[in-house]
């Protein structure tokens, strides 16, 4: 017996930049058994109703990455996102292209800003000349080595984490999560030698832009965790280089300045992120701040339970966990 069929709205983004003057949405409605993939019901539009609707696709397996797109404004892989609880949690689909890259038509986007962010942190082994890849046979990991990896091998590259990230939005110079869950990759590689000039350049090159919204976690279909990797890294390139960037410095700051008093000492973190000097150039903005709520520049009191937060600070340290 077939199963039974809902009726389902899709209002689907359409723009072609030749053509189209401003994107607009169209709404077709399918009848459709519940656990039809998004996917599925673009191409059966696509097939039926409207050929000149563009989605990029090929595996229909969740392997690809190829068809990842905003669908309710989230970012997911339409061949694995059935439409009947997106139906019953909105009453309608809102299918749009995935964002942070260029459309080219309808749902399909351009990754080349994607994929350049990708290159840009040298993704690939870089070995030891004296100690080249045993030839003819692999080169053996012990399951410590491998485990420390996570879940980065995972990643299919779908970019849906790029498309979710603030940042990137923000800072188009901002790598963005993929890229840095690579990174991490290769710096926990025991058979690559860069390990420190990744950890170095990177500290530089967009490392503390990320907002810790853990958006990209949330929206990564492998689970890949990108926002955990991405704090993995900040704590390596502290470790390999000191605080040397404001981001560095207002990090560890904000740790350390909690640790006392259990309550954040805003005037102390200014001089902590941007040194005796810097801070200086922080004057007008300080008056700003302090016309607004003077209390800041009283020395708080430490909160009740600070004692406890000073415990909890000295079994993360003998963790190795203190971030
Ligand atoms: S946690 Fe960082 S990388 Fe992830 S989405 Fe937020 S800003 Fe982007
Ligand atoms: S980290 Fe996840 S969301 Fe980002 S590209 Fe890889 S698989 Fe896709
Ligand atoms: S079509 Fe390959 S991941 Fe969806």
């Amino acid at each position: 017996m077939a199963d039974a069929t809902i009726p389902v709205p899709l209002d689907v983004y359409r723009f072609d930049p030749a053509r189209d003057s401003a994107p607009r949405y169209q709404r077709y409605t399918l009848d459709l058994a519940p656990h039809t993939p998004v996917l599925s019901a673009l191409l059966k539009i696509r097939a039926e109703l409207d050929p000149t609707l563009s989605v990029r696709f090929s595996c229909r397996s969740a392997i690809c990455g190829s068809c990842a797109m905003q669908v309710y404004s989230k970012s997911r892989l339409a061949c694995e996102t059935p439409v009947g609880p997106e139906v019953e949690l909105h009453g309608r689909i809102v299918v749009e292209p995935m964002r942070n890259q260029p459309v080219v038509r309808d749902l399909v986007v351009d990754q080349a800003p994607f994929w350049k962010q990708y290159e840009g942190i040298e993704p690939h082994l870089k070995l030891d000349p004296a100690k080249p890849m045993p030839a003819g046979r692999t080169n053996p990991m012990s399951p410590e080595q491998v485990e420390a990896f996570h879940d980065t091998p995972r990643c299919i590259a779908c970019a849906a984490c790029f498309s979710a990230c603030p940042a990137v939005e923000a800072d188009p110079s901002f790598p963005g999560p993929m890229a840095l869950a690579k990174l991490y990759r290769f710096v926990v590689d025991p058979r690559d030698t860069a390990r420190q000039d990744r950890l170095v350049r990177i500290q530089t090159e967009g490392l503390w832009l990320c907002l810790r919204c853990h958006l990209c976690t949330d929206s990564c279909p492998k689970n890949v965790r990108p926002s955990e990797r991405i704090r993995d890294l900040k704590e390596m390139a502290v470790a390999a280089q000191g605080a040397t960037e404001l981001g560095s410095r207002h990090a560890v700051g904000f740790k350390e300045n909690l640790r006392s008093t259990g309550i954040l000492n805003e005037m102390k973190l200014v001089r902590q992120t941007y040194g005796v000097v810097g801070t200086l150039g922080q004057v007008g903005q300080g008056i700003h701040v302090w016309r607004k709520k003077p209390e800041i520049t009283k020395r708080p009191h430490p909160i009740e339970g600070a004692e406890e937060i000073e415990q909890i600070y000295k079994a993360l340290d003998a963790e190795g966990d203190g971030r």
